[in-house]
């Protein structure tokens, strides 16, 4: 690699050029032939095709970082190109080249997933520009994708810290009874003895008979329902805490996803407040049941630090018999698109808390990151965030309506059918006939 070659506008590392593949697309062998010159000098490693079919094979090995493609080709043109090549890979950058300048076809490729054009001839700063920014958009693009995935993860633990008191508490309960009911047992055993040591006494046999086929089957099965508990919230704090697959198409029973979240929020609750559910109507829906529960978690945990918060305030009052209200409900509704005429499916769920409300200003700021009224520790700010974007990534929405004083609603509307719903009823605004 000759040093001299090195553009001044452009900084990497050799080492970064190297790694990367570039595929130039173009049926003159002598322009090809130069772009590739272009690449190899600048440091990157890079391939010339003379059409679109033997471009698209190497496409389909998967090793590349970047295509660079002509415009105009016989047989495959390179919109057409574009086109076959996001068919593979979605995510793969094209830069097209043209000499032919005009508007409509440069708008037509970046429609078709182009990211950036270069006009023939070829100006080499401007053209290693063009491939810098082509290669970090990607990049870029990978490791937001990467980090807001860690995000969501954090965010989830620091509710597992939030909840663990209150989990521990949970486990602690049914533990206590279960030792309580062994404890017993080997008392018993121990009083029996004597009477085990002389079977020929008709009332020790009787005691015996008592004590080993009522009694202790009634302990057991206290001690295993103990147990059973104990389980239950072990299995939703490691569900809960496990990674989601990312994959929006699972069949989700909604009212097994409010169960979880519930299970995990109530060992938290103070004894002043009362979740309730209502159910009508329901069906499964397409989504992911983890990414589900960490929205409700959410919504539960805020909703009852809410009522605590009124609870505190009612006291300094003077008020000790104010009671916390939480109630989830959800149903099923056939909507109907204006758009496309479609009857599509929606699932409304609502959590209604009877807290403090939230004032108009603070709702719109209350979906930011990092918004939070909660001391360090307790609130992250990243709850109501994370949950829009789950939210909207089902395809969804998320509302609120508040009364100052009085309470709050999260209202949430899930197309039944999933994401997809969305996509369809954008698409034949375009196909109408005019
Ligand atoms: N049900 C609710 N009632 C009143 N205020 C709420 C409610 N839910 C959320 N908030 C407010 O929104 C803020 C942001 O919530 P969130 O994004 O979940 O972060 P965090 O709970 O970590 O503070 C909270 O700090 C609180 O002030
Ligand atoms: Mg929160």
């Amino acid at each position: 690699m000759n040093a001299e070659n090195e553009t001044s506008l452009v900084k990497e590392e050799p080492d970064y050029r190297q790694s990367k593949s570039i595929l130039v697309v173009d049926d003159d062998e002598s322009v090809g032939n130069l772009v590739v010159k272009l690449l190899e000098r600048a440091g990157y490693h890079s391939l010339l095709r003379l059409d679109g079919q033997s471009a698209l094979e190497v496409i389909k090995d998967g090793k590349l970082d970047l295509v660079i493609t002509d415009l105009r080709m016989p047989e495959m043109d390179g919109i057409e190109l574009i086109r076959k090549i996001k068919k593979i890979n979605e995510k793969l950058g094209v830069i097209v080249i043209t000499g032919y300048g005009t508007m409509e076809i440069f708008i037509e490729a970046i429609r078709e997933g182009a990211s950036d054009f270069i006009v023939k001839p070829i100006e080499k700063d401007q053209f290693l520009n063009a491939v810098d920014r082509a290669l970090h958009r990607k990049e870029l693009e990978e490791s937001l994708l990467a980090r807001t995935q860690q995000l969501v993860q954090a965010e989830k633990m620091a509710t597992v810290g939030v909840l663990s008191a209150g989990i521990a508490h949970e486990i602690n309960n049914p533990n206590t009874f279960i030792r309580t009911n062994l404890q017993l047992m080997n008392e018993y055993i121990k009083r029996l003895k004597p009477r085990l040591d002389d079977l020929s006494v008709e009332k020790n046999v009787k005691s015996l008979r008592e004590i080993i086929l009522k009694e202790f089957p009634d302990m057991i099965n206290e001690a295993l329902k103990g147990t059973e508990r104990i389980q239950k919230i072990v299995a939703g704090v490691k569900h809960y805490a496990h990674k989601g697959d990312g994959g929006f198409a699972e069949n989700v029973d909604i009212r097994e996803v409010i169960g979880h979240a519930v299970t995990l929020v109530r060992a938290r609750l103070r004894k002043h407040i009362t979740i309730t559910e209502s159910y009508l109507n329901l069906k499964e829906i397409k989504g992911e049941f983890s990414k589900l529960e960490q929205v409700f978690v959410n919504l539960l945990v805020n909703a009852a630090d809410a009522i605590e918060d009124k609870v505190k305030a009612k006291r300094a009052e003077g008020d000790t018999g104010f009671m916390g209200l939480i109630d989830v409900s959800a149903t099923v509704i056939e909507g109907d698109d204006l758009e496309t005429g479609a009857n599509p499916e929606y699932l409304i769920l609502t959590f209604y808390d009877n807290g403090p409300g939230i004032a108009q200003e603070k709702i719109k700021k209350i979906f930011d990151p990092f918004f939070t009224t909660k001391p360090v520790g307790v609130g992250t700010g990243l709850g109501l965030y994370i949950s829009y974007e789950i939210i909207i990534q089902h395809g969804g929405e998320i509302t609120i309506q508040s009364e100052p004083g009085e309470g709050t609603a999260f209202i949430i509307k899930l197309p039944v059918e999933g994401a997809s719903i969305k996509k369809q009823s954008e698409k034949p605004e375009q196909e109408k006939p005019a």
